[in-house]
């Protein structure tokens, strides 16, 4: 029932709000930005600045991003990534892949730190199958939540389980240039931007 509950639940959200600071709220193109802040080594340095030089930036990155993480690592606060992939870690139980056996986590970050999660769902007609990364996306987006940050996932193979091209569609277009965490039980095993993913985007922007 709304009522004297409801406003304890707001007024809780609200306290955990002031305790994160402001919301991120960015629209559009400027939604782009959120990524803007990234560590020093994700930058092109002002020499590779002044010459133009994406390649050796992105080089850079490509290196660092190879680099296995451990979740140990992850916990020890190295990388802020444990807590994320845990709960994609989490999430990958309920999947529900009879059909392919491929179980997969994902858990979508929001500007103010909350988790979103997903499994993949399989069905007999196997067209109508939805991914994990989807299934938390439209969870997030049906509970009113529309800026985020980072998205785990989680396969348990050797190689990183990137997102499938409809995902990083919709990632794309929900999410903008958002960090995607690609992990297995047991290391991260990459780390990019889903622009590194999905270089020439089509989107709202060309239909304007
Ligand atoms: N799948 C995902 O959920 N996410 C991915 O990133 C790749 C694929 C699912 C879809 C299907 O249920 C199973 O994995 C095999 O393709």
């Amino acid at each position: 029932m709304p009522g004297s509950d409801d406003k304890g639940w707001i007024a809780d959200r609200r306290r955990k709000q002031d305790r994160r600071g402001p919301a991120v709220r960015r629209a559009g193109a400027d939604r782009r930005l959120v990524g803007k802040g990234q560590p020093e080594g994700e930058r092109r340095t002002q020499q590779e600045h002044r010459t133009g030089d994406r390649r050796a930036a992105e080089d850079r990155r490509n290196e660092a991003a190879w680099q296995p993480i451990t979740l140990e690592n992850a916990a020890a606060g190295a990388y802020d990534d444990a807590a994320l992939v845990a709960a994609a870690v989490d999430a990958r139980e309920h999947a529900r892949a009879r059909f392919s056996g491929f179980k997969v986590g994902a858990a979508l970050e929001t500007a103010s730190g909350e988790v979103v999660t997903g499994c993949n769902v399989e069905n007999a007609t196997y067209g109508l199958t939805m991914c994990a990364e989807r299934v938390a996306l439209y969870k997030a987006l049906s509970e009113g939540r529309e800026v985020f940050t980072r998205i785990a996932v989680v396969a348990d193979t050797a190689d990183p389980t990137p997102p499938c091209g409809s995902c990083r569609q919709l990632l794309w277009e929900y999410c903008g240039d958002i960090e995607v965490i690609l992990a297995n039980l047991s290391e991260v095993k990459r780390r990019l931007r889903l622009s590194q993913l999905l270089p020439l985007p089509f989107d709202g922007r060309l239909l304007e």
